[in-house]
């Protein structure tokens, strides 16, 4: 029941208050740190399932790592983490579990809640998808007029766009060579044009991916898209072959025409921007089969495993968070920067950005009273090398401080020679993130600038202040393994934070008043009249776009 959680207040514990006093007291110089202890990167560094973890070049010490780790341990978040895991409604404000994890767990797992096999129905749909998905990749599931399907479009926004769309870009390698997915999300029509545009309606597979198959850009959408089809091959019988839906709800499905044998389910206690490892990830599981599928939910597994066993001060997602509440809480950095040196993981930090910001994006703690300290920071990124040539300059030289996690790997899926003895590009590409990383912690000082410029006037302006943290994520390859562990790194490390917080990472109250006025709005645009319902500015802008369209 809403409201019936104990209010514990972080602020008031005792760690929290001595890393208050510990972070006005002490200097954090990382020259100093590193050149003071030779073992300083053994001992920050370590392995989380198969990720390699540096947090060397953060702005810490043993005092700082030990109070941070006594925060964890005061805020209960193993404690919490278990509860999670076993079903516990820990999404208060919906009266849910929350249960993510039961999505990767093996099939001789048993997790019973609320009279639910949750292991057992979870495998029941991994099956069903693994068939179709199957189907699809053979060529035996064939459109209305015989053609095998070629072009799979899904239609989803948020988190039932987000993650899978990311995920089919970072595993390009691993994807079916006739079958290309494409991702719909926008209401602007100029996102479905443009994919239909391209594709041939006798081979496409439209599946329609929404957890409640109410909102309103996606189901708009996804009838625009059956009437292109049902006009394409002038039967409504069509329908059958070419849409499936990806959803919690199955009343709507079938209200909107899709037949039920063709919907694949999920629970209510899976949160949007946690389902991409559910029926949601349908799409990818036809880009890349269910082995590979199989093989990202391992990953997940892994990093589940690793966060519910792994010793707290050798526990990846729990150090990130922890550093996180330490710059956000007690040096007052905004923001946070996830910087992939992978060019396939182009969309993964627009896919964090909903998986932090919708989680900690909030301002009293479960049982409503207000936080009165900062929550999730502002999460934002691009990837390396682009982003050095366009906003690097304020990371490296700006008034605000940006901690930053960079993310590697080790081998390319394809590289390119540059020539004999010359690195390659991604030794190029490798040997620009580690010079970044570099750069940012140990800056430039003013007496080493002046050994090289002649012009003391230009000396402040080439210094660089240093002392910008930044942890280092390393991998083999870019495998769906290793993309489920990554993923499922940075969801405990939101969890993790959220428990610190005492705030409820679950829910996202704060995208509805603006659907709400969405609505209203829309229906003032297409009224006989203009609209004095609001403000004077808003009036003015919707009476202006009417009299544009009129
Ligand atoms: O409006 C926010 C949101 O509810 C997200 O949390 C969710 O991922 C997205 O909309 C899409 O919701 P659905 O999958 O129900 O269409």
């Amino acid at each position: 029941m809403v409201g019936s959680v104990a209010a514990m207040r972080i602020d008031e514990t005792s760690a929290w208050q001595a890393l208050a006093a510990h972070a006005a007291q002490t200097d954090f110089d990382l020259r100093q740190l590193f050149a003071a202890d030779p073992e300083r990167v053994d001992r920050l560094s370590f392995d989380a399932a198969d990720l390699e973890l540096d947090f060397s070049k953060h702005l810490v010490d043993d005092t700082t790592v030990s109070l941070l780790l006594q925060l964890a341990e005061e805020a209960g978040v193993a404690d919490r983490f278990a509860a999670m895991r076993t079903g516990e409604r820990i999404n208060t404000t919906e009266d849910r579990s929350v249960l993510h994890t039961a999505l990767r767990a093996p099939r001789s797992e048993t997790l019973t809640v609320d009279g639910q096999d949750v292991t057992g129905d979870v495998h029941d749909v991994l099956d069903a998808m693994a068939a179709m998905a199957e189907r699809v990749r053979s060529g035996e599931w064939v459109g209305h007029t015989g053609e095998r399907i070629r072009s799979v479009v899904n239609i989803g926004i948020g988190g039932s766009d987000l993650g899978p769309y990311m995920a089919y870009r970072a595993l390009s390698a691993f994807r079916h060579p006739d079958i290309e997915c494409h991702f719909v999300s926008n209401v602007d029509p100029a996102h479905l044009w443009s994919v239909l545009d391209v594709v041939d309606p006798e081979s496409t597979l439209f599946l329609v991916a929404s957890k409640t198959f109410t909102t309103i850009e996606t189901i708009s959408n996804a009838t625009a898209a059956r009437t292109w089809l049902v006009d394409a091959l002038g039967d409504e019988a069509a329908v059958a072959r070419h849409f499936a839906a990806l959803s919690t709800n199955a009343d709507a499905v079938a209200a909107f025409g899709i037949d039920t044998a063709n919907m694949f389910g999920f629970w209510d206690w899976v949160g949007g921007r946690y389902s991409m490892d559910s029926a949601i990830g349908l799409s990818l599981m036809i880009a890349i089969g269910p082995d590979g599928f199989t093989d990202l939910l391992a990953g997940f597994r892994a990093m589940d495993e690793h966060m519910a066993t792994a010793p707290a001060a050798q526990n990846g997602p729990l150090m990130a968070a922890l550093l996180g509440v330490w710059y956000r809480n007690f040096r007052g950095h905004d923001t946070h920067a996830v910087l992939p040196y992978s060019q396939a993981l182009d969309r993964f930090p627009a896919y964090l950005q909903q998986l932090d910001m919708e989680s900690n994006g909030k301002r009293v703690r479960l049982d409503g009273s207000t936080v009165g300290y900062e929550t999730g920071p502002i999460v934002w990124g691009e990837p390396g090398t682009n982003g050095q040539h366009a906003f690097y300059q304020l990371i490296h030289q700006g008034t605000s401080v940006v901690p930053v996690d960079f993310i590697g790997l080790l081998h390319p899926e394809r590289d390119l020679d540059r020539g004999a003895g010359q690195p390659s590009q991604h030794d190029l590409l490798m040997a620009n993130l580690f010079a970044q990383a570099e750069a940012l912690a140990f800056g430039k000082t003013a007496e080493e600038v002046a050994e090289t410029e002649a012009d003391p006037a230009r000396v402040p302006h080439r210094t660089f202040p240093g002392n910008r943290p930044s942890t280092m994520l390393l991998a083999e390859r870019l495998t769906p393994s290793v993309l489920g562990q990554l993923i499922a790194f940075y969801e405990h490390k939101v969890f993790a934070q959220g428990v610190i917080w005492g705030i409820n990472s679950f829910d996202q109250w704060g995208v509805e008043l603006g659907k709400v006025l969405a609505t209203a709005i829309g229906t003032e645009i297409v009224a006989d009249d203009d609209t004095t319902a609001h403000d004077s500015s808003t009036n003015r802008l919707i009476n202006r776009y009417r009299s544009a369209r009129r």
